[in-house]
């Protein structure tokens, strides 16, 4: 199939980086067309006299219609910051904001080693992009044994990747990190794809600062043979319970791990600003190599097969994240919030010490984010749900021998009570 001029154009900036060899079949076809998108944005930049382009009804210029019987609910919003498009990127302020955020909670990231974030719809959206731009059919996917499971509709569902899986935890209860490396290794390709995620959902943990630094040594040690793109799900940053776990992203490490390393940053709002259902994420390239321009390349390419899915993302959502992201309070209430979770985990943690030998659960090890999970010893962990829903209680089962438990949905006072019914039906079923 032939190119489209702009696709080659974006693949001539890339090639001899890791990002063209890493690239998707869709990926190298992929470039943001002159279209109205694009014209619309230039638009907006140089057309003072009379802006005839994108489809919206003005009641004048920069001013849409808006049914007052939406705009009464958030009245201090001007009409554009709540229903006109948001450009196909995202809101440049807003993505401008969220770099800010990101270089000051990896403060190792050199500002020229990342590229601008793009908004997408959700970390979802973001990693659904990821699976589209570098994934083909057949290509190897990692990912440890404790996984969000919509990776592998993602990833081999829809992308008709190989997910591989590789142990998350020794005996001992630390990261499997050698289990990692010899995956790696043993992949018979060129190419390898890592999602790494932690806090980690299902399990609740997070690395040491100590399993941080070796992880992203061996990820560098690999990239000597392999072309690596390195997923970081970030989706619950921030929420860290213990001391010794490592305070950033593994991409404060990964961005400038090696020049054979893509790193790309899955994070958003979600978790981390309490906005699960405003459907906002971003994705971030980092690489110790690549120029401005090839980052540019990546996020055109980007940006077409954002135009081509969702064409753009919430800009309510997105007027409203400015605006918490710029407020003087919002960090006062962020950490308001985390105390709350933090007496959550604490209060499970006192309860799991207190749990009987004769409960067939064995907490898994967990120090961070919103959840925990048991391995049955020896029961069904779907029967063991199903018997917990016969008592109102809902939980996770994953696979035969895991139930997940989302203690920080649940209030301190109440954990209690949760856990015993749990550690009481496990047996029960023994
Ligand atoms: C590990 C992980 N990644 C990504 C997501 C998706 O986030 P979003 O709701 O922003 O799509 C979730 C949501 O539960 C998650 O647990």
């Amino acid at each position: 199939m032939k190119l489209n001029p702009l696709a080659q154009s974006l693949n001539q900036t890339l090639e001899g980086s890791v990002a063209y060899r890493l690239l998707s079949d869709l990926g190298k076809r992929m470039f943001f067309p002159r279209g109205v998108a694009a014209q619309s944005m230039e638009a907006k930049e140089k057309a003072h006299r009379f802006d005839a382009t994108v489809g919206i009804a003005n009641v004048e210029r920069g001013k849409p219609i808006i049914l007052e019987e939406i705009h009464r609910w958030v009245p201090e919003l001007s009409p554009a910051e709540i229903v006109s498009y948001a450009p196909t990127p995202g809101d440049p302020e807003l993505r401008k904001l969220w770099q800010q955020e990101i270089l000051r909670k990896n403060p190792d990231v050199p500002p020229d080693r990342i590229s601008l974030p793009m908004v997408t719809s959700g970390l979802t959206g973001a990693l659904s992009q990821v699976a589209d731009l570098f994934v083909n059919p057949h290509d190897h996917v990692l990912v440890s044994d404790f996984f969000w499971g919509n990776y592998r509709l993602l990833f081999e569902g829809r992308r008709e990747a190989r997910l591989v899986t590789y142990p998350l935890f020794t005996e001992e209860g630390s990261l499997d990190l050698e289990a990692l490396e010899r995956t790696i290794r043993d992949i018979p390709a060129k190419k390898a794809v890592l999602v790494l995620n932690f806090p980690n959902n299902p399990t609740g943990y997070t690395p040491t600062v100590d399993e941080a630094r070796a992880m992203a040594g061996l990820l560098a040690r690999c990239a000597e043979e392999k072309d690596l793109l390195v997923v970081c799900d970030d989706a619950y940053f921030g929420l860290f319970y213990e001391e010794g776990i490592y305070p950033h992203s593994l991409f404060n490490l990964l961005a400038t791990a090696h020049p054979n390393l893509l790193a790309v940053k899955v994070d958003g709002p979600t978790k981390e600003l309490y906005v699960w259902g405003f459907r906002i994420g971003f994705l971030t390239f980092g690489s110790p190599v690549l120029t401005a321009g090839q980052f540019d390349a990546l996020n055109q390419k980007l940006a077409g097969s954002l135009r081509a899915t969702v064409s753009n993302s919430n800009r309510l959502a997105q007027s409203l994240l400015k605006r918490a992201l710029t407020s003087a309070h919002t960090p006062s209430e962020l950490a308001k919030w985390a105390d709350l979770l933090k007496a959550r985990y604490r209060k499970t943690r006192q309860i799991l010490s207190r749990m009987g030998d004769d409960v067939p659960l064995v907490p898994q090890p967990f120090n961070s984010g919103y959840f925990m999970c048991f391995k049955t010893r020896g029961i069904d962990a779907e029967a063991l749900r199903q018997a917990l829903l016969e008592k109102g209680i809902g939980t996770i089962s994953l696979g035969r021998d895991v139930l997940r438990v989302t203690f920080a949905s649940i209030p301190e006072e109440h954990l209690e009570e949760l856990f015993s019914e749990i550690f009481e039906t496990a047996r029960s079923l023994a």
